[in-house]
């Protein structure tokens, strides 16, 4: 297996009167992904959606459902959106008492499991669990709203996850990252050693099928050159 490199436009950002077609044209434009952010007004401040809009949005799309669950105690969440269509959950280790217990449960479920840090969150946390993860989320602004500005400091969180991954034999495992990411900061993510790329707002304002394969030359280009 080789590291993965993708855009995941996020759904939060979208026109949701218009959902089912704007998530066509990104299929349509490429992007093999979809980041979708549930939100429970307790974890995060703001409710969003949940399982029912991954279950009405599953039969208009095969993109690879990325969904980021800002919530509180995701366990409780986990059997109801394997059943929705979702493929990769990914819970906030400040939101579960039992982490390793939830990695499990969602493998078990048969999904892919993520582990997402807040910003101030140290990688500490995940030197006992990197077996059970498929994907390490680093969060680029604190989590709860789009359009928020990059947070400068986790470009050298990006980088020690990048080497503590590699040094531990996790050279396959993708760092994504999620918040503020657009023209003017997705190479510095990318050389800091992030592969999957999350970005709501720089996708969604505008042209989007044009945003997505902008930022997807992007990515393409820094797999190429090699990480
Ligand atoms: C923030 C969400 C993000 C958000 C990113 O809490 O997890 O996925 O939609 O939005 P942008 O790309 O606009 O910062
Ligand atoms: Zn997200």
């Amino acid at each position: 297996m080789t590291r993965i490199y993708r855009l995941s436009p996020s759904i939060l950002s979208a026109d949701f009167s218009k959902l089912g077609e704007q998530v066509r044209i990104l299929e349509d434009a490429g992007a093999p992904w979809l980041h979708i952010d549930v939100m429970d007004g307790q974890f995060v401040p703001p409710v969003s959606f949940g399982d029912v809009v991954i279950r009405s949005v599953r039969p208009v799309s095969k993109m690879f459902f990325d969904v980021h669950m800002m919530v509180t105690e995701p366990d409780r969440f986990v059997d109801d959106y394997a059943k929705a269509g979702a493929d990769m959950f990914t819970v906030h280790a400040e939101a579960c008492a039992h982490l390793d217990r939830t990695l499990q449960h969602i493998h078990e479920s048969g999904m892919k499991a993520g582990v997402a840090l807040n910003p101030a969150t140290p990688l500490q946390v995940l030197d006992y669990v990197l077996d059970k993860v498929d994907m390490v989320l680093i969060m680029t602004v604190n989590p709860g709203y789009g359009g928020q500005k990059y947070i400068p400091s986790m470009t050298a969180k990006i980088r020690d996850l990048r080497r503590k991954l590699d040094e531990a034999g996790y050279q396959d495992l993708p760092i994504e990252v999620d918040g503020g990411i657009n023209a003017s900061t997705i190479d510095t993510v990318l050389d800091a050693g992030a592969s999957v790329i999350v970005a709501g707002s720089a996708v969604f304002r505008g042209d989007i099928a044009k945003n997505a394969s902008d930022l997807m030359k992007r990515i393409h280009e820094k797999e190429i050159s090699g990480s």
